[in-house]
């Protein structure tokens, strides 16, 4: 999923958002994490990370606000490649920061498995994209996908990424509230819910109707997560009923929340249900399937 553009004297990857086109939980391990099946895709909404050689290590964000100090990923992510490869050298980091944080649109683990290739290069560490996504796994459980192709079935903790050749052209709206979801919390409401989500839906059962038309998908679109996220937002905004109320019929969670998505057929439709929902109190951006990137193709031909 990642970009990666080399310049003189340093590197710039651009690292997307995704979603969780469905998210079904099959159990929980023993160590507390849950084991996931989950369709993601790539989406064009990037966080720019900027590395160069330096003798420290240091971060500069712009844009949206990211968080601070030793708990942000990125800064996770290069100490974890450091100590994996034994290396103390520095970088200076900039990220120029445009995916929300807390909307379970992965930016924080984007904008980390963007750092790992970084600096995997500019520390001339050798890893391979899998030794990377080892790596990435220690930092967080949705880092390893960010090192596979623009779709992908995410299973286990999330470590273990299916490719997917399967592409769709959809538009998506992508929509969230002024509140973040905490994810910890999310999975532990889910808990004690106790949900039995047998008569559901399989996570991968969409990969069926996925170049079809969107009112096909409606019902595929399936998220475990949602109703333990939907009791935490007690009466605050709801997005779901308001992109609903903006005319879309195929809407989904991404993640643990709080970010929503619709599906579209034509861009012209999603700008209407975009517009609409921002009207009614929702921050929204229109996206598309991530395309492979160059090196990707080129690897391919
Ligand atoms: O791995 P990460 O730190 O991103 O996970 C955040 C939280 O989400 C974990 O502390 C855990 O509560 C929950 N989680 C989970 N099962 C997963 C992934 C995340 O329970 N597969």
């Amino acid at each position: 999923m990642l970009e990666v553009i080399s310049e003189y004297g340093g590197l710039t990857v651009l690292a997307p958002a995704k979603v969780n086109l469905t998210l079904r939980v099959l159990g929980t391990r023993p160590d507390g994490y849950h084991v996931l099946e989950s369709v993601v895709a790539g989406v064009t909404l990037f966080d720019t990370l900027h590395a160069e050689p330096d003798g420290d290590l240091s971060l500069a964000c712009r844009g949206l606000e990211a968080p601070a100090g030793p708990d942000n990923l990125i800064l996770k992510a290069a100490r974890a490649l450091g100590a994996r490869c034994g290396i103390r050298a520095g970088a200076r980091l900039s990220l120029e920061k445009r995916i929300p944080v807390g909307r379970g649109l992965g930016g924080g683990s984007s904008d980390a498995a963007a750092t790992l290739v970084a600096l995997n290069d500019l520390w001339r560490c050798g890893l391979d994209p899998a030794e990377l996504a080892a790596v990435g796994a220690s930092v967080g459980s949705d880092v390893p996908l960010f090192f596979g192709p623009p779709m992908a079935v995410m299973r286990g903790r999330g470590e273990d990424i299916e490719p997917l050749e399967t592409r769709f052209t959809w538009t998506l709206v992508l929509a969230w509230p002024a509140y973040r979801m905490p994810t910890a919390e999310v999975y532990a409401a889910y808990d004690r819910l106790g949900e039995d989500g047998d008569a559901k839906p399989s996570a991968t059962a969409i990969l069926e109707v996925l170049g079809g038309p969107v009112r096909d998908a409606a019902s595929f679109l399936v998220n475990d997560l949602e109703r333990a996220a939907d009791n935490m937002r007690e009466r605050r905004f709801d997005v779901r009923a308001c992109l609903h109320d903006a005319g879309a019929q195929a809407v989904g969670m991404t993640g643990s929340g709080s970010a929503y998505f619709a599906v579209a057929d034509t861009e012209a439709e999603a700008q209407r249900w975009a517009d609409a929902a921002g009207v009614a109190g929702a921050e929204t951006y229109l996206v598309a399937l991530q395309s492979e990137g160059t090196d990707q193709r080129e690897n391919s031909t």
